[in-house]
């Protein structure tokens, strides 16, 4: 369970995030809002890249914004980015135990676990292709291969279906939902693509202009006046 109190980040004049509370218990919890909105600082805030005004957040209890950022890792907490971070000059496999390197595992039981979450994405028989040769679509995959190993306990995706076709994106749907059962995990998920979230996110939590603006089971978050407001306001100014 992650416990977000009143979180508030200002970048000079601009208040990303203005006072934002949620409390994300389901296995698998979207965060959703349009461009701006507030979603990947929110992460940034968790993960420890940037450092809240003020407020707190709890993990399973722990007051995670005292914890330095490689302290939150060590307590089981991985992110993907927008864009992937895979090396293209390190094969798959070792894209994945470069995620282990902290783990105090031996070697041969590392590099198990990692054989066995590139087996979960379905990318055991690409283990030892290089990072430069993968698609978009196998680089997303051991992106999140990255991310289960280790012992994680939450794993926020920003943005995972982010150029992927409707059929990969259902597949990677398919593979966050198994997540929680695989590992243990909760996962936090940021995506445009409103379809999979709820498909595949009990709780969603929606931000614009840094606030709140629903938070709750997400057919009613979808269903929510403000919400519906909010997206369309953002084709408008689009169009
Ligand atoms: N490091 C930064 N310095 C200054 N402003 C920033 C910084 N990071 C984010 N912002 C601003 O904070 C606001 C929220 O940005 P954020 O990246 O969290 O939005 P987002 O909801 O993830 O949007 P998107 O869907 O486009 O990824 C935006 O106005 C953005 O320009
Ligand atoms: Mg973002």
């Amino acid at each position: 369970m992650i416990d977000i109190d009143a979180i508030t980040v200002r970048f000079g004049g601009l208040v990303a995030l203005n006072e934002v509370s949620a409390t994300l218990s389901a296995p698998v919890a979207g965060i959703i809002g349009p461009n701006g909105a507030g979603k990947t600082t929110l992460m940034n805030v968790v993960s420890g890249f940037i450092t809240a005004h003020s407020g707190r957040v709890m993990v399973e209890g722990q007051d995670f914004l005292a914890l330095a950022p490689h302290r939150r890792a060590q307590k089981g907490l991985r992110r993907s980015f927008q864009k992937e971070q895979i090396a293209d000059d390190l094969t798959v496999l070792e894209n994945v135990l470069v995620q282990t390197d902290w783990s105090l595992t031996g070697w041969s039981a590392k590099r198990a676990e990692a054989m066995d979450m590139l087996a979960v994405v379905g990318l055991a028989d690409r283990a030892d292709k290089i990072g430069g040769a993968l698609s978009g679509f196998e680089r997303r995959l051991t992106d999140v291969a990255r991310c289960m190993v280790g012992k994680p306990h939450l794993i926020m995706f920003d943005e995972p279906a982010g150029g992927l076709s409707v059929d990969e994106t259902r597949q990677l749907g398919d593979l966050i939902v198994q997540i929680h059962t695989l590992t243990g995990a909760q996962t936090v998920i940021i995506d445009h693509d409103v379809e999979l979230i709820s498909r595949i996110c009990a709780e969603t939590l929606v931000l614009d202009f840094g606030r709140r603006i629903a938070f709750g089971p997400t057919a009613d978050v979808l269903a929510d006046p403000r919400v519906k407001a909010a997206y369309l306001g953002t084709e408008e100014v689009a169009q």
